[in-house]
């Protein structure tokens, strides 16, 4: 019957179409050519409906079993190139996890930053604020308003950076004093501050100096304050400077600023070691920045950042802390 091997002619192109298709959208298209809607075999079927009813059985069993056979090969034809494509995308889309991460350096905060903070935090929570300054500062505020004479050896430029235009007198602040300075030109007593910050001499770089370095000053004007007061917050800071063991010592000194004056030794790993210098408030500086010397008297202190870290951690030389190798840094922990 011709009905019939024209089915077997379709199945048998179906099944080859379908056995050639070598990916997914290949197959797609054999199957709608050859099971599709309008395929041959679709449309054999739907003529189902004009036959008789007993021809309609026969030939609807015919065809039903020829769509089985085709529906069978696109199955298992769709298996066998699904697998080699999730094959292939495995293969494509490998990611090698052995390759290594680029990696960031992690910066660190320098040591004398870190310092910086742990000595802020400490008088901080003694009630001190933290009082900042220009480094480009007057001459007057750095010199002058501190009592140190016109003629004093620091105001030569062998020690202090004049700035240009030199009739400006400004200079690079060759300690932080100024600060106190404006602190008590802004303020009224009570003050406790300290004066934490980047100081310039006119020195050359060695093992024990540097033109840049840092300095922490303290000031205190209140009512009634004695040395006895200094002492105690010396040994305070010092405790928490260089450990519990630790103890200060008062050798008699000068600073134009300070009267009486003295220099801060500390008692540490078995020596005395010079940690700074401290004293009184001239009432000179007191008067000159508006506060009544008969009510109040002051102190002030002022230490080395550097020096403080040098005898802290045992360090010999100073390029270790100026030159900025990281690894110096990270020594000492990457900070707050
Ligand atoms: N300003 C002084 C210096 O730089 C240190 C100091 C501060 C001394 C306060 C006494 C009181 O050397």
């Amino acid at each position: 019957m011709t009905f019939e091997s024209d089915l077997l002619t379709w199945v048998s192109q179906a099944k080859s179409a379908i056995s050639a298709a070598v990916n997914l959208e290949q197959l797609k298209l054999a199957r709608l050519a050859h099971a599709g809607d309008k395929s041959p075999i679709a449309l054999a079927s739907r003529s189902l409906g004009s036959m008789d009813p007993q021809d309609r059985a026969t030939f609807g069993k015919i065809i039903g079993d020829a769509r089985a056979q085709v529906a069978a090969i696109v199955s298992e034809r769709t298996s066998v190139l699904e697998e080699e494509r999730d094959a292939r995308v495995l293969l494509d889309e490998i990611v090698d996890i052995t390759l290594p991460a680029s990696r960031s350096q992690r910066g660190a905060l320098h040591p004398i930053t870190i310092l910086k903070n742990e000595i802020s935090d400490f008088f901080i929570a003694q009630g001190y604020g933290v009082a900042e300054g220009p480094e480009l500062e007057a001459e007057w505020l750095n010199f002058d308003a501190l009592n140190i004479p016109a003629d004093h050896p620091a105001r030569t430029m062998q020690d202090t950076f004049f700035v240009e235009p030199l009739d400006a007198r400004l200079v690079l602040r060759t300690h932080t004093s100024p600060v106190q300075i404006r602190t008590m030109l802004e303020n009224e007593p009570p003050i406790y501050v300290i004066c934490p910050g980047r100081t310039f001499r006119a020195d050359e770089l060695d093992a024990t100096h540097t033109p840049v370095f840092h300095q922490v000053e303290g000031l205190v004007v209140d009512k009634g304050i004695t040395m006895a007061h200094l002492k105690g917050t010396l040994d305070l800071f010092a405790r928490k400077m260089f450990g519990d063991e630790a103890i200060t010592r008062l050798r008699p000194s000068f600073f134009p600023f300070t009267e009486p004056s003295a220099e801060v030794d500390v008692f540490f790993n078995g020596r005395w070691i010079e940690w700074g210098g401290c004293g009184m408030v001239n009432p000179k500086v007191l008067t000159a920045c508006g506060v009544d010397t008969d009510i109040f008297s002051g102190f002030a202190f002022g230490m080395g950042l550097e020096r403080t870290l040098m005898v802290r951690h045992g360090i010999s030389d100073m390029h270790d802390i100026v030159e900025g190798d990281i690894r110096f840094s990270q020594a000492f922990g990457v900070g707050l």
